[in-house]
């Protein structure tokens, strides 16, 4: 639980639902393709934003679980992108310190990526910078019943009592452990909706919803979205008047 950021105005952990790229490609009379080649790119610069701001961690919801519905050719074209992706941007980010690890099931994906990622995960996790997550074939709901899963197993194995489990060690077995809760979510696109997203880890998060399709969202839409953020008094259930007081 990170109950110690309620006196600090800027967010340590922001996950983003990037969302609006097939609209942003049709107001455009474009592909939806493009749309997502114009939502890698404002990637990489979210990504830079984020580290020049000295922002610690950074989540981002790359493909749901319930994306596999999407059009066959589509999916097809977001792995394609997924993989030139990982190849074109991985070492640049090794070069800044970016940490990067991927939060999902990820077993359905082809071998192929599966080692882009691992290889990855591997070449960057020693770096102290920006700790990036991209969440593929993530499901909050799945995140859940996992940690339940591997909670339960434990039991059956005698490594702990059931009367162990407790918040804490539940939240030890969910995806970003190591990371902790989001401060700010951020998804673009016009819906309000969580959509399946960390929803174990979204307990305390301000969340913050624009209009903005994802390929338009910038550097300036970031700073936005971070002064929502320091603007709200995060009560984590006490009164106005206990957290002013621990504020002064
Ligand atoms: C949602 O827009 C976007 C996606 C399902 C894919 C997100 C992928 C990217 C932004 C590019 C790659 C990013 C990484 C991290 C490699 P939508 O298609 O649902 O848009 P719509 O609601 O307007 O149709």
């Amino acid at each position: 639980m990170n109950n110690s950021s309620v006196n600090e105005k800027e967010p340590k952990h922001i996950a983003i639902i990037m969302d609006g790229n097939g609209r942003w490609a049709r107001n455009k009379g474009r592909p939806r393709a493009s749309g997502h080649q114009a939502g890698f790119r404002t990637t990489r610069d979210i990504v830079e934003a984020c580290a020049r701001r000295r922002i610690e961690a950074l989540t981002l919801f790359a493909f749901s679980s319930e994306n596999w519905a999407r059009p066959a050719n589509e999916v097809g074209l977001l792995m394609d992108l997924f993989l030139r992706g990982l190849k074109s941007e991985v070492g640049k980010l090794h070069e800044n310190g970016v940490r990067i690890r991927f939060i999902g099931e990820r077993s359905a994906f082809s071998s192929k990526l599966q080692q882009e990622m691992m290889a990855a995960e591997d070449k960057t996790k020693a770096n102290s910078g920006l700790k990036l997550a991209i969440a593929v074939n993530y499901g909050g709901r799945w995140d859940i019943v996992s940690a339940a899963k591997t909670l339960a197993k434990k039991v059956k194995e005698g490594q702990i009592d059931v009367d162990d489990i407790n918040i804490e060690l539940f939240s030890q077995h969910v995806s970003l452990n190591d990371v902790g809760e989001p401060d700010l979510f951020i998804r673009t696109g016009g819906e309000m909706r969580i959509s399946n997203y960390l929803l174990w880890h979204l307990a305390y998060t301000e969340l913050y919803f624009t209009d903005v399709l994802y390929p338009d969202f910038n550097e300036q839409e970031l700073d936005n979205s971070i002064a929502f953020y320091s603007g709200r008094q995060r009560r984590f259930g006490k009164t106005g008047d206990q957290v002013s007081k621990t504020d002064a």
